[in-house]
């Protein structure tokens, strides 16, 4: 069966990427390069990321942005949400049935290559509900 990606589009140029490979539940799949899970997930007709904890309604793409966690998945062993994190060769991403397990980990996570910049205001937390109103 072959993907669901737009390969001809009448005014954008589709680029040519990498493939890599993954696993979904155990199942090998595809990829492109620098691809996010969800879309690599769309693109091989998944669109039912997990079920809810509470009342076991499908989870998947909500927003599409980051904002909702409604595309929680398990990859490598820690939660993500799908819509932004990127596939990388040989992930194991797996559904959430329910909540998801904290992981296997000792100490504090590792942050490494952290950007310092100096400006002199800086916003943080600036979602949605920080947004200026529309203006007419
Ligand atoms: S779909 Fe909302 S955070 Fe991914």
């Amino acid at each position: 069966m072959t993907d669901s990606r737009i390969k001809v589009h009448p005014v954008l140029v589709v680029p040519e990427k990498e493939t890599v490979s993954f696993f979904w539940n155990h199942t090998p799949l595809t990829a492109k390069k620098d691809e996010m899970i969800s879309s690599a997930l769309f693109a091989n007709y998944i669109k039912i990321f997990g079920h809810h904890h509470k009342d076991g309604s499908a989870q998947g793409i909500f927003c599409a942005n980051g904002q909702c966690a409604k595309c929680t998945v398990i990859a490598d062993g820690v939660p993500v949400k799908a819509c932004m994190t990127a596939v990388r060769d040989k992930m194991r991403v797996e559904s959430v049935e329910g909540l998801p397990r904290l992981p296997d980990t000792s100490g504090p996570p590792k942050i490494s290559n952290v950007e310092q910049i100096h400006t002199d205001v800086l916003i943080i937390g600036g979602g949605p509900a920080g947004s200026p109103p529309p203006s007419n």
